[in-house]
């Protein structure tokens, strides 16, 4: 891809990653991603917002070529997908400045070695004329790493927000062109990066609230030209307001803990409550975790192996834990053969949830008549709590 104009005197600059499936060796990306950095050309000064992964710096030196001074680096955020090749860009432009947070700073020389020379750090709401445009810089923690920030250009009414409104979308179309699925896919971004931080994003929130910002400029996906959809979008998610909703994250080895499943989903139906059910054997995590943004319940369905959960259940609750969803209600079902202590594993696994544990149905072997009318009654009490917290 090219260097492509989004205004006069600025550009964006990047790769669009139609490939990668995997983000941090953990994350699915089911619609690739992008890297997106930002050159904007002041009347005395030029400055790069971000670079992009090291395995996209030849793409982005090349399209550098044409840009005969830079004299300032922004770093948003030192994860390397953004910083990567900052190094690369100091050697083309040694006289260039790299400007940062005081805690990036100190990420960007343990992570990359980059000299200390090359730095200016920032205060939160410093700005920095580029002779025709200001930039201010406002700290945003926690937009995934503790020493984030993001940059306003004043006169442009641009931000450039790095991961903060990101979503994982690769896409030749450089400005949202389909609400649908960038909210779809910024959900999911905000689930698996921003909603164990959720406290702190409100703040930010609040924070850029003050500012009048005609279009926003990420690190990933495409760029918002109307920012109110993804701010709203955002208000909501860090409300965390639970919905009348179950997340149903299961395994099952031999049918009983999915019968057992298949009857409370549809026992739960029946009394109107909302089910997103997961098979953990095959669902892409990234999924789940959007789902969890909603869920008022979590129940969770699993054998009993080797004494306690079966381990992709297990896997779901360190995940449910890391992530800190705001669910109320929590419970497990599945089935077992001689005995074990898979609720007892599954509670110690959650500590960060602030959940009430409602009982749960453990069953010996194959679900008998009696094991259904406890789902039965499972579904009815999950129902009762969320009509009485007044859940939609
Ligand atoms: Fe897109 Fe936290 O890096």
């Amino acid at each position: 891809m090219k260097i492509r104009k989004i205004k006069e005197k600025i550009s964006w600059l990047g790769s669009v990653d139609w490939d990668s499936r995997l983000f941090d060796s953990l994350i699915p990306l089911p619609d690739g991603t992008s890297y997106n950095a930002y050159l904007i050309e002041g009347s005395e000064k030029t400055v790069l917002i971000d670079t992009v992964d090291p395995p996209m710096a030849k793409e982005f030196m090349a399209q550098l070529e044409g840009i005969p001074k830079i004299d300032y680096i922004v770093s948003s955020h030192a994860e390397q997908d953004h910083s990567g090749t900052i190094m690369q860009v100091l050697k083309k432009y040694p006289g260039a400045k790299l400007i940062s947070t005081p805690k990036a700073r100190g990420l960007l020389i343990d992570l990359l070695s980059i000299p200390e020379n090359f730095f200016i750090t920032v205060e939160d709401g410093e700005t920095l004329s580029l002779g025709d445009k200001t930039l201010k810089f406002i700290y945003t923690p926690w937009v995934h790493w503790p020493e984030t920030m993001v940059t306003y250009l004043e006169e442009d009414k641009i931000l450039f927000s790095c991961d903060f409104f990101g979503s994982h979308i690769a896409s030749s179309d450089l400005f949202v062109t389909d609400q649908g699925r960038v909210y779809e896919a910024a959900k999911r971004y905000f689930a698996e990066i921003m909603m164990p931080f959720r406290s702190t994003i409100k703040k930010n929130m609040k924070k850029l609230a003050s500012f009048d910002i005609e279009m926003i400029a990420p690190g990933h996906g495409q760029i918002f030209p109307e920012p109110a959809f993804i701010m709203d979008a955002y208000n909501k998610w860090v409300e965390g307001a639970p919905k009348n909703t179950v997340v149903l994250p299961y395994v099952s080895m031999h049918k009983s803990s999915e019968l057992m499943v298949k009857h409370l989903v549809a026992a739960l139906v029946e009394k109107g409550v909302r089910v997103e059910q997961f098979n953990l054997a095959v669902t892409d995590i990234g999924k789940l975790a959007m789902a969890l943004v909603d869920a008022a319940t979590i129940v969770v369905g699993t054998p009993t192996i080797l004494a306690g959960p079966h381990p992709y259940a297990a896997y779901a609750a360190f995940l449910a834990n890391a992530l800190r969803p705001n669910t109320k209600f929590l419970s497990v079902v599945g089935s077992y053969g001689w005995g074990g202590k898979t609720v007892d594993v599954l509670a110690g696994m959650i500590p960060n949830l602030k959940v009430e544990v409602i009982d749960p149905v453990l069953c010996k072997g194959v679900p008998t008549q009696d094991v259904l009318r406890q789902l039965d009654d499972l579904a009815a009490t999950i129902a009762q709590k969320h009509r009485e917290q007044g859940y939609t």
